[in-house]
C-alpha cells in the first residue's frame, strides 16, 4: 500500500496500521458520510466548502462530528503529504453497535478516518453511458451508501466507458461521481439542485466562474432530448476537474470536445484554481 497516511478517530499512523472493528456502522450499514478535498501547490481548494458540505451531511444525519477537529486534522493530512497535489478522503461514521440495530442510540462514539493519497490532475476526455438513477431519494447526502452508484458505474465499465449519465423518469440528474453541464444553443446547462443530485463544490465553483465571464448560464430542468440536441457537455467534480465528454454510447448526438464554450469555461476555472 506504500507510505500513506491516514488518521483514525484523531491518532495519525500509516493507513496500514490503522485497524477498524467489523461492528462500525460503517460496516454494517453504511451509516457514514464522507467529503473529498482536494489539494493543488499544497492548498486546500474551496477548503471552507468542502467542511460546510461535511458538517451538513453529518447534521442530516444527525451524527455528532465536532468540525473544528476535522478541519484540523484535513489541514494537518494535507501539509504532511510529501506531494503537492492531491486529496484528502475524510469518513465520519456514526459509531459502533454490539447489538445491530437500524435504530441507533442517541450519542454514540462517532468514528473518524482520514487519509491522503497524492493525485496529479489531468484532463481526461471521458466515454459516457445513459442509465436510470436507480439510487435513493437523498442523494444531496455524501453519503457512502452508493450501491446505485457502484452498480451503474460497472455495467457502464462493462461498456468500455468511463462514467455514466443518470436520469430519473428521463429528467437528468447527475452522472456516477461528477456532476453535468452541457451546452446547448451557447448556453450552458446544468440539472438545478435537488434530494437527488449532490451539491458538487466543483459544480458551485464553475457556475461562479461562468456567470463572472458572462456567458449565458441556466440551471433548470433538462431531459435526455435536451442532452441529444447538446454541442458539448462535460463532467465536474473534485478530482476530475472539469472532463469533456467526447461519445455517449447510448443517445443519438454528435459532441465537440473542442467547444469554444467548453473551452472558455475550461480555460476560466484552471486558470483560477490550477495556476
Ligand atoms: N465525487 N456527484 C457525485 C455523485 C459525486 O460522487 C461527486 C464527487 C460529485 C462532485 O462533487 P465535488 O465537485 O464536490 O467533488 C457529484 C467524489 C470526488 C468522490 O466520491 O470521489
Amino acid at each position: 500500500m506504500g507510505q500513506i497516511e491516514g488518521v483514525f478517530n484523531g491518532s495519525f499512523d500509516l493507513v496500514e496500521n490503522i485497524k477498524i472493528s467489523p461492528l462500525s456502522r460503517a460496516y454494517t450499514f453504511s451509516d457514514s458520510i464522507y467529503e473529498v478535498v482536494p489539494f493543488y501547490n499544497s492548498k486546500a481548494i474551496a477548503f471552507d466548502m468542502h467542511i460546510e458540505r461535511l458538517l451538513r451531511s453529518s447534521n442530516e444525519l444527525s451524527i455528532a462530528l465536532d468540525i473544528e477537529q476535522a478541519s484540523n486534522q484535513i489541514t494537518q493530512l494535507i501539509s504532511n503529504c510529501p506531494s503537492e497535489n492531491g486529496y484528502v478522503y475524510y469518513q465520519v461514521t456514526r459509531g459502533q453497535d454490539i447489538v445491530r440495530s437500524h435504530m441507533y442510540k442517541p450519542l454514540m462514539d462517532i468514528e473518524t478516518f482520514g487519509y491522503v493519497l497524492p493525485f496529479s490532475f489531468e484532463t481526461k476526455t471521458l466515454k459516457v453511458m445513459i442509465c436510470e438513477d436507480i439510487r435513493w431519494g437523498r442523494c444531496d447526502i455524501k453519503s457512502t451508501s452508493l450501491l446505485g452508484n457502484v452498480m451503474q458505474m460497472n455495467s457502464a465499465q462493462k461498456h468500455d466507458c468511463d462514467e455514466v449519465i443518470m436520469h430519473k423518469e428521463n429528467i437528468l440528474t447527475e452522472a456516477g461521481a461528477s456532476n453535468v453541464f452541457f451546452v446547448k444553443n451557447g448556453t450552458v446547462c446544468t440539472p438545478a439542485l435537488s434530494n437527488n443530485i449532490l451539491p458538487g463544490i466543483t459544480r458551485a465553483l464553475l457556475i461562479n466562474e461562468i456567470k463572472k465571464i458572462n456567458i449565458p448560464f441556466i440551471e433548470g430542468i433538462f431531459d435526455l432530448k435536451d442532452l441529444s440536441n447538446a454541442s458539448s457537455a462535460w463532467l465536474s467534480s473534485s478530482t476530475k476537474g472539469l472532463a469533456p465528454i467526447s461519445e455517449i454510447i447510448n443517445l443519438d448526438n454528435s459532441l465537440n470536445t473542442q467547444d469554444p464554450v467548453y473551452l472558455k469555461c475550461k480555460e476560466a476555472f484552471d486558470y483560477k484554481f490550477f495556476s
